[in-house]
């Protein structure tokens, strides 16, 4: 059977009335069973219709909330404990709900996924009801109206809050864990030093063999412990930074004259070359000095032997901009944005070489500190090229820029 044939049979059956009364009936079943809540609002942001999702969310009747305002409907305390009318509360000039409402009637604007604790009180809540807000505008009539749409997003919230709480618990948890280990592992490694010196009596050679491995793990593990604690101060703000005047050239040489010495051990030629006028900038000396450190033993390491590392520095505009190549295994295009996360290794590389998959996450805060970012480029197998843009004044940089992409 044809279409026409059909909706003329359907047209037989039923009179136009009957016809739109059944449309309107199905639409008012899809409306009520919208599982968020929606409310007709007029420009005087008094409600003209809900669906059977707000008076469930309300427990209160229809009656009881068209021809109201919202501040009644919703059970706001303004309403029911201050015993004002909604929008004449302290509390209303700053009600997202009706600052939104208002904002979208005035400039026919929609809002999205906006989302606020509202001072919502229904009796069988411990808390005020999360909801992310969303008004579109409309026009019936020639008149203009609002739908606003509430999605009660309470359990997400609490489940966030809870999640946010315990990640705070676990992280001051490793805190104190990492600083207490320090002062038995300064301990430890100076009682191995006094006997690798000899100043607690001779040391045979094959004592001296397990005594240097033994010094090599403390080391590890307390460059492990530093940089815990570090990134934790990093991550949480509470490391502070002291932000001075220097000679770029100074900061460069100190670390490149240590990581020369580390080159030179695993057979890698180590090249600098710093602009003559680099000049002068703001920044924290030793935290610069960690980031250049932990990018150059990263070249280093993942470099293999007779292969070569550069550091090139220039001043470009109201830039410091370091580059630093390697011609080593290099990283896949997939891992390039991952990297600088805490504890991401490349799982290639993970288990040959050692490390925590922290020293780029440290790298990365703290040139976001500097207002600076860092770049990364790579061809697996040819090598790895990371740019630091450093801001020559942190402070008037008004760049606020993420500092790990890829
Ligand atoms: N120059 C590089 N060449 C190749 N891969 C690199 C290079 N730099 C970093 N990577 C990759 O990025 C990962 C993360 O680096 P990151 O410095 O954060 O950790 P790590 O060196 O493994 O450990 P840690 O620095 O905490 O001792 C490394 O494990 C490695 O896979
Ligand atoms: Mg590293």
């Amino acid at each position: 059977m044809s279409q026409d044939n059909n909706s003329k049979n359907v047209t037989d059956k039923f009179s136009i009335e009957e016809l739109i009364d059944r449309k309107k009936r199905n639409l008012e079943a899809i409306f009520d069973s919208v599982p968020v809540s929606l409310l007709l609002v007029d420009e005087h942001l008094n409600i003209i219709r809900v669906n059977d999702t707000t008076r469930k969310l309300t427990n209160k009747d229809y009656c009881d909330i068209i021809n109201h305002s919202t501040g009644q409907a919703l059970n706001c305390t303004t309403v029911t404990i201050d015993q004002k009318e909604c929008g004449k509360g302290q509390a209303c000039k700053d009600c997202p709900l009706r600052l939104n409402m208002q904002k979208t009637l005035q400039t026919t604007e929609p809002v999205h996924e906006f989302e606020f604790q509202s001072k919502t009180h229904f009796q069988d809540r411990e808390q005020n009801p999360w909801f992310a807000l969303s008004i579109e505008p409309v026009i019936i009539e020639d008149k203009n109206y609002i739908v606003v749409c509430l999605h009660d997003v309470t359990e997400r919230k609490s489940a966030e809050e809870k999640l946010i709480e315990a990640m705070e618990m676990k992280s001051q948890f490793i805190s104190t864990v990492s600083h207490d280990l320090r002062t038995p592992l300064t301990a430890i490694k100076e009682g191995i030093d006094i006997i690798l010196e000899g100043l607690a009596g001779k040391v045979k050679k094959k004592q001296r063999k397990f005594l240097e491995l033994a010094k090599r793990n403390v080391d590890r593990l307390n460059l492990l412990v530093n940089d815990v604690l570090d990134f934790q101060r990093l991550d949480s703000g509470g490391m502070k930074f002291d932000f001075t005047l220097h000679k770029v050239t100074d900061t460069i040489r100190e670390v490149t004259e240590i990581m020369t010495l580390l080159a030179k051990k695993n057979n890698i030629t180590l090249t600098v070359d710093i602009a003559s006028d680099i000049g002068e900038a703001v920044f924290d000396h030793n935290r610069i000095s960690q980031v250049l450190t932990n990018l150059l033993s990263n070249a280093i390491k993942f470099t293999p032997q007779n292969g070569s590392v550069s550091l090139e520095a220039i001043r470009q505009h109201n830039e410091i901009v370091i580059t630093l190549s390697d011609t080593g295994i290099g990283i896949p295009k997939e891992d390039l944005s991952k990297i600088f996360e805490k504890f991401y290794r490349v799982e290639r590389t993970a288990n040959k070489t050692q490390g925590t998959g922290l020293g780029l996450a440290i790298v990365a805060q703290i040139i976001k500190r500097h207002n600076g970012r860092i770049l990364v480029e790579s061809q697996p197998g040819k090598g790895t090229t990371f740019t630091i843009h450093l801001p020559v004044d942190p402070a008037e940089s008004d760049t606020d820029k993420d500092a790990a992409n890829g």
